[in-house]
Formats: C-alpha cells, sequence, structure tokens
C-alpha cells in the first residue's frame, strides 16, 4: 500500500482526501451500514434523532459540532431550534455547510479552525464528535490534547458524544469490512481498503474512486483507533466524571460485536 505523504497531513485540504472528493463518495447508494440501505439524509436523521435521544436534550442547548464537516448534523439541529457552532478545518466542507445552511434559512455558527487548536472555556452544553472523526494526529499526546479541548469547551454537567462505526473487537474478529466496493450517485465506484495494524494500532486506508472511463483517484489516510477501554480511560484522565457505551442510536449497550461505538461522557 502507498505510504501516507508524511509531509502534507492526510487530514489537510491540500491533501485533497477531504473536500469534494470525501462528499462525493460519503454518499453511496448502499448507504453506510451495510444492508440498511439507507440515503445519507436518511442517514443524517437516524444520527440527529440518536443524538437528542442519547444526549435526553430539551430543544435550546448550545451545541458543538466538532468537526462539523459539510455540516450535515449542525444545519440538522439548528433546523430543530439548538443553538449551533460547527468547526472543521475545510472551507470547501464549510462553503457547503454555509450554503446549505442559507437555503433553508438556518443560522449556524460555523468556523474554520483546527480542532487541536481550539480554545472554548465552559461555552456548551453538549459537543458531538461525529462518525469516525477521532485520532486523526500521528501521536497520542495530540488525539488527547483534541479531548481536553472538547472538555474544556463544556459547561459543568455538559456532555459529549463520541461517535464511530470502527471498533477494535469486530477488526479483530474479522466482522470489519477490511476491502470493499460502493456505487456513487455520481455513477462511480468507492473502493474502501481499511487495513488495521496492532503495531500502531491505527486503520492505514484508502479510498479509490473510478470513474466509468476508468480514470482512478486514490487517497489515502491514518487514524488511530481506541478501544472501549483506552477511550474510557483519556476521558476520565481528562476529568469527564460519568461514561455510558452505546452500540446503536437507540441505547442498545455497547458489545464486542456493535457496529457502531458511541460513548456519552459528562463532565
Ligand atoms: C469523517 S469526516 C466527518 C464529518 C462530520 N462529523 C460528518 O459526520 O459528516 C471528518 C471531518 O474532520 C475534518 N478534519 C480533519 N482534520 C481536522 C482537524 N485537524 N481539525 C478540524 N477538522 C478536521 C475534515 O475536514 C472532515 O470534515
Amino acid at each position: 500500500m502507498e505510504e501516507v505523504d508524511c509531509e502534507l497531513k492526510w487530514w489537510t485540504e491540500e491533501y485533497g482526501f477531504f473536500g469534494d472528493y470525501y462528499m462525493e463518495g460519503d454518499n453511496s447508494i448502499e448507504g453506510y451500514l451495510i444492508g440498511q440501505q439507507q440515503t445519507l439524509e436518511e442517514r443524517t436523521n437516524t444520527e440527529v434523532e440518536g443524538i437528542i435521544n442519547l444526549l435526553n436534550l430539551k430543544g435550546k442547548e448550545k451545541i458543538l459540532d466538532i468537526p462539523s464537516g459539510y455540516g450535515r448534523h449542525s444545519i440538522n439541529l439548528a433546523n430543530k431550534g439548538f443553538n449551533l457552532t460547527g468547526i472543521d478545518i475545510n472551507s470547501v466542507l464549510l462553503k457547503k455547510a454555509n450554503l446549505d445552511a442559507q437555503k433553508i434559512g438556518v443560522n449556524v455558527n460555523f468556523i474554520k479552525e483546527n480542532m487541536i487548536d481550539i480554545n472554548f472555556d465552559k461555552e456548551f452544553d453538549a459537543v458531538i464528535n461525529m462518525f469516525y472523526s477521532f485520532g486523526f494526529f500521528e501521536s497520542d499526546e495530540e488525539n488527547n490534547k483534541v479531548l481536553r479541548n472538547f472538555y474544556n469547551a463544556l459547561k459543568p454537567g455538559g456532555k459529549l458524544l463520541f461517535h464511530t462505526d470502527v471498533n477494535i473487537p469486530r477488526i479483530l474478529s474479522g466482522q470489519y469490512k477490511e476491502d470493499e466496493i460502493r456505487h456513487l450517485h455520481s455513477q462511480k465506484t468507492l473502493r474502501i481498503i481499511d487495513k488495521y495494524n496492532p503495531q500502531d494500532k491505527r486503520i492505514h486506508g484508502a479510498w479509490i474512486i473510478q470513474d466509468q472511463f476508468g480514470k482512478i483517484i486514490r487517497k489515502d489516510y491514518s487514524v488511530r483507533v481506541y478501544t472501549l477501554e483506552e477511550f474510557v480511560s483519556m476521558c476520565k484522565q481528562v476529568g469527564f466524571t460519568s461514561i455510558e457505551a452505546y452500540g446503536d442510536w437507540n441505547k442498545t449497550s455497547y458489545t464486542e460485536n456493535s457496529e457502531d461505538m458511541i460513548i456519552i461522557a459528562q463532565k
């Protein structure tokens, strides 16, 4: 497998994984969970209902969505009356987010910033980190710093919701897809390769998008995947008091076979 160019971090706008390339690949005909065939919009609706349910939100809370990507959760939540700030490092995605928010007339405070540099102090009732958006940095110290930033951004009693569809027990028991093809609404195909390396505890993956004429664009990535135990221990270290883990949006307890890992940590 091609190595990620270390000089240019894979998650930066310049590298080109996030941006138009990501938006195209994120919208596959098969949907996100194999067998569910949910459209992107249906998936976002399910996740937003789940966020409200798991965080027990009442309607007016101040929420930080980080990283917010092209704003699918922020806009949906703001449309329901919540007070939203969305932070992402990618201006292509933020532009799309702002346009979509304008289109339906909702107000979201979208900000371009690196999640390792944010500096909020007790401002939010909830912080959401959605869809495999943690562990991007190379060292545990840096990823820890990001978690500490989330903690600092919360008011006392506020809650962090962390969500991923990648979890170690499923990877180790061979249940996690390592190589799959998805069909995109743009008529192209997306091949996703996800290889877990137990040495550095990271997934070294790639997206390979191929058009009808055979033209291929490949982008590599590398994400540190934390086990439930590791993540809970990190949460305790930064100061979270109560921590719960769920395996789906219906509040089913997390097990080693859960397809999702959703953690609610309270300050
Ligand atoms: C997997 S996407 C998820 C986005 C969104 N939460 C969602 O579910 O649609 C990860 C996002 O992280 C953003 N990102 C990557 N590195 C970042 C960083 N260092 N600081 C802020 N955002 C970052 C990317 O631009 C991308 O939008």
